[in-house]
């Protein structure tokens, strides 16, 4: 191992990401090992029998494994953070980690649809009930959501396809008031631009999959405890026999070293588009709290340091034929599902069919983008011409 340990707290977010987990590192290598492993052998019975020895077994962790947890839970600012197979992964994992048969938890409407079905199918099934909120809902709202059983405050924000921002800080107060934890899925900021911890979050998600990875070449999922939360999390992530794949978790690390500079350029490539699209007379509106005109820009500007590439826009109802001309001809945005890549994307999608605390009942149809890395000259050609086809097959 590295001899160097930086004193991290008095490091800014920056260096952080490029020092954290390098104690791990070997024989001056920068990076550290990707370590195949499941047995891990013991020099003799006494030091077998010592449970303080780091690596016991690959499931529970290797150097390359405790490198990446360091570097998640220095990036969210949490007690400490284990990895999981994928994004979904992680969100189950914390869920069964933190929720019992009876409890309750109430969750925001505006979710990523999977982490819904997984409430509404598994958790459900193990009699977990949730309750569905609206992002805007009140503290004092929320308070009267609150049973004597609710055991989680589940938030995501912004919200998975209309962007919606929450205020986190106070609806956390209102969870813990009632005894309950605050968790979220911090995938949009990475928790780079969103510290959820310093904004009472107990547990924070993240498929890092997404930005953490950003090459769309590898899957997997992180959680991030308090300290509090940390002995019971951990145990229990054993009990469930999490872990992830060493390479996938060597990507992911080589992809938290230039996560502030990817990030700084989506931002600003997704503001450019986002301003171009706002301007269109066939768009009729634009979701991305960076845009001064959304509603959530003010809790946005308050609580983030930065937007990610990830926004929606909102068409008018045109039909299927229309919406397929517009996508199928796109050249630089591809369509298919994840995001975080340094590759622009495009997917529709129809919140009617799944939004129930508040219904979805406006006409049209959504379509996601995500902001990769090009020139947005280009992205913007690419998509002022999917829009003319849009407006002329409707
Ligand atoms: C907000 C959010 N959370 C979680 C996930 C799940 O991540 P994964 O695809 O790695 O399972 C996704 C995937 O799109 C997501 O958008």
């Amino acid at each position: 191992m590295s001899k160097k340990k930086p004193q991290f707290d008095t490091l800014g977010p920056r260096t952080r990401l490029i020092a954290a987990g390098r104690e791990f590192t070997e024989h001056g290598v920068v990076n550290p090992g990707v370590y195949h492993a499941s047995t891990i052998t013991f020099d003799d019975l006494a030091t077998y029998r010592d449970m303080t020895v780091p690596y016991r077994y690959g499931r529970r962790g290797t150097p390359t494994s405790r490198a990446v947890e360091q570097a998640v839970a220095l990036l969210e600012g949490a007690h400490d953070a284990r990895l999981c197979p994928s994004g979904m992964a992680a969100i189950s994992t914390a869920l069964m980690c933190f929720l019992k048969t009876g409890d309750h938890m109430l969750m925001v409407d505006t979710v990523y649809l999977p982490a819904r079905k997984f409430a509404g199918g598994i958790l459900a099934k193990m009699g977990i009930e949730t309750t569905f909120f609206d992002p805007a809902t009140s503290p004092a709202d929320l308070a009267g959501m609150m049973r004597p059983n609710t055991r989680m405050v589940y938030a995501e924000s912004p919200g998975s396809q209309t962007y919606e921002v929450m205020d986190v800080p106070a609806l956390a107060e209102v969870a813990h008031k009632h005894g309950a934890l605050m968790c979220i899925d911090n995938t949009w900021s990475a928790g780079h631009y969103f510290k959820a911890f310093e904004h009472g979050c107990d547990v924070s998600i993240q498929a890092a999959t997404k930005y953490l990875v950003g090459h769309s070449d590898a899957m997997l999922g992180a959680i991030a405890t308090s300290e509090a939360l940390w002995s019971d999390f951990r145990a229990a992530y054993e009990e469930l026999g999490q872990c992830a794949g060493p390479d996938d978790l060597y990507l992911c690390l080589r992809g938290i070293r230039t996560l502030d500079v990817r990030l700084e350029r989506h931002m600003k490539n997704a503001l450019v588009v986002a301003e171009w699209l706002s301007g269109h007379d066939d768009v009729e509106e634009v979701f991305y709290p960076a845009l001064p005109s959304s509603p959530g820009h003010a809790l946005w500007k308050r609580d983030f340091t930065g937007a990610s590439g990830l926004l929606s826009m909102w068409l008018a109802p045109k039909g299927e034929k229309a919406l397929a001309a517009m996508i199928d001809g796109l050249e630089l945005f591809g369509l298919g599902a994840s995001w975080g890549g340094y590759e622009s994307l495009v997917l529709p999608f129809a919140p009617a069919k799944y939004r129930s605390a508040t219904p979805w009942t406006r006409p049209g149809v959504g379509v996601r983008l995500h902001i990769g890395l090009e020139d947005t000259e280009d992205l913007i050609a690419d998509l002022k011409a999917g829009l003319e086809r849009f407006t002329k097959a409707g």
